[in-house]
């Protein structure tokens, strides 16, 4: 696996393998890698003839007082858990390389309407970060494919939009979410729990589970089972931000007769914010 810090060393690679018609697949990632992102590396070589990753903590898509200096920073393991799954190359750009004027006054991306809802409230900005940085990395690569989790469902589904809106000629592939052996969303931010708090940290997708259930059995009354479910969290020693019932595909307010649902949560445990969702079909 080849590490590349510069984007006109990048450009330059890649462009012999699309010259040679290679098709390019590409996994953008914070680092601190765990079986979640190695898991779209894997999906990536199914589609693919070279998987590109990335590793950049973007400054951009952290709000005031959250945890962007705090965040895990392990380029070693990453090199390794990337090379041994199989990755062609890593793009590892500093700050300076993705913004050289700083990161005031940026060109910036913004996808309206699906960013302004459930993390989109309670992180304003998050998206706008999400989406500038995942716009230079698509310009930068170049991929014909580019794979999300679906862990961060709503992520995925802004990154679609922008795609749909700026007319991006990237496929976007969602991977499902990887899990722990008890259910819990393997995450960097796991890292924050305390040996206590990752004892109760399940109760996140238990919650899920519960709300599944609730549908499945024929209950509508979706804010009350909401509201349920939030107790739940916070009876469990959460502070939930939100537990929402959504259509799946825009993340809308469900009408009667939907039967493409999705459960979404997101909730602080100790230091943690933790998110999570179940698709629901029905
Ligand atoms: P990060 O949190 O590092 O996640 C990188 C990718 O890994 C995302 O697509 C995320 O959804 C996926 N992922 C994380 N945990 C997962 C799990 N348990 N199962 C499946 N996929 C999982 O998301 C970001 O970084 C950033 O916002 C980024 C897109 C890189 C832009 O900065």
């Amino acid at each position: 696996m080849q590490t590349i810090t510069t984007i006109s060393e990048l450009r330059a690679i890649l462009s012999g393998w699309r010259q040679a018609g290679e098709r390019i697949a590409f996994a953008p990632t914070m680092g601190n890698l765990h079986r979640g992102h190695t898991t779209l590396i894997d999906v990536a070589k199914q589609h693919a003839d070279r998987v590109v990753a990335s590793i950049f903590v973007n400054p951009l898509q952290f709000g005031r007082g959250e945890d962007f200096g705090s965040y895990p920073r392990t380029p070693e393991a990453d090199s390794a858990a990337l090379a041994a799954h199989g990755t062609d190359l890593l793009f590892l750009p500093a700050e300076a390389e993705m913004y050289p004027e700083g990161r005031e006054g940026v060109t910036i991306v913004d996808v309206p309407g699906i960013s302004e809802t459930l993390c989109g409230e309670s992180r304003p900005g998050h998206f706008r970060g999400v989406a500038t940085v995942v716009a230079k990395l698509f310009n930068i690569v170049q991929p014909g494919v580019a794979l999300f989790g679906q862990k961060d469902f709503q992520q995925v589904a802004v990154l679609r939009r922008m795609v749909r809106d700026l007319n991006f000629p990237i496929e976007i592939i969602g991977v499902p979410t990887v899990r722990d052996s008890d259910g819990l969303a393997l995450s960097s931010r796991n890292g924050y729990l305390t040996a206590d708090e990752r004892k109760r940290a399940p109760l996140l997708y238990q919650t899920l589970c519960f709300v599944t259930e609730k549908l499945k059995a024929g209950e509508r009354d979706f804010p009350a089972i909401e509201i349920e479910a939030a107790q739940r969290l916070a009876d469990g020693g959460f502070e939930p931000d939100y537990v929402a019932i959504r259509t799946q595909d825009d993340l809308t307010l469900p009408a009667a007769g939907e039967r493409a649902l999705i459960v979404l949560a997101a909730a602080r445990l100790g230091k943690a914010r933790l998110i999570d969702n179940m698709l629901i079909n029905l």
